[in-house]
């Protein structure tokens, strides 16, 4: 990655993590550009944030298109206004064609509300309630054609509560997710992660699991 990797933020709601990026761009701690907020829907809250900061701002709404793959190639074309290094998923709630992701290959980062290889797909935090887990937490991992499936690299954890409802456990789990995803696009953007043959390597060592980071 270049000294000063250009970014694109995809997002479709609130965009409570691109405001963790914004905010640690603004302290002097990103070794990000944030070039563009992308959203595939216009009234994302997201897009306001990315505005009051200055940040250039896309949207396409995938419902006016055919099938995922012309929307994707109109992404992909969007995108490539701004050339990013690096695209950060945040709360982008469409799943990638496999053509987008083979185009980005190793440069797609989504954070996953849960501790993957556990609970991949929706509602996470009830899920983990449901199945008495003692741990719970959100997983920041490279992007592959498989959903919620790619190399992770960092997790934040915590231990549950099982008195406490889903929304309590999910606003434990977004404070976590808020300083570990800008921490590991850090690590990528630097240089000192690198996804290579569908795998995490870490300072150069092959990493088979993410590094772990109890909250
Ligand atoms: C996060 O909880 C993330 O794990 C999931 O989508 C949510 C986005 O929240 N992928 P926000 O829009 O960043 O507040």
């Amino acid at each position: 990655m270049p000294l000063r990797c250009k970014t694109a933020i995809l997002i479709s709601g609130t965009g409570t993590n691109l405001q963790a990026f914004i905010d640690l761009a603004n302290d002097g701690q990103l070794a990000l550009d944030l070039s563009v907020v992308f959203s595939n829907r216009p009234d994302a809250y997201g897009l306001v944030r990315a505005r009051n900061a200055g940040i250039a701002t896309a949207c396409l709404e995938h419902g006016k298109f055919a099938d995922r793959e012309s929307f994707d190639s109109a992404v992909a074309a969007e995108l490539a206004n701004w050339k990013p290094d690096l695209l950060i998923l945040a709360g982008f709630m469409r799943i990638l064609s496999a053509g987008f992701v083979e185009r980005y290959a190793g440069r797609i980062l989504n954070i996953h509300p849960a501790l993957l290889p556990l609970h991949p797909g929706l509602d996470t935090h009830q899920r983990v309630l449901d199945a008495g887990d003692a741990w719970h937490g959100s997983t920041v991992h490279f992007v592959t054609k498989e959903l919620d499936a790619g190399p992770g690299i960092l997790q934040g954890r915590l231990a549950v509560n099982p008195q406490e409802s889903a929304e309590q456990l999910a606003a434990r789990v977004q404070m976590i997710e808020h300083q570990i995803y800008p921490q590991a696009a850090n690590w990528v953007a630097s240089g000192r992660v690198e996804c290579r043959d569908g795998q995490t390597w870490i300072d150069g060592q092959l990493s088979a699991e993410p590094v772990v980071k109890t909250f």
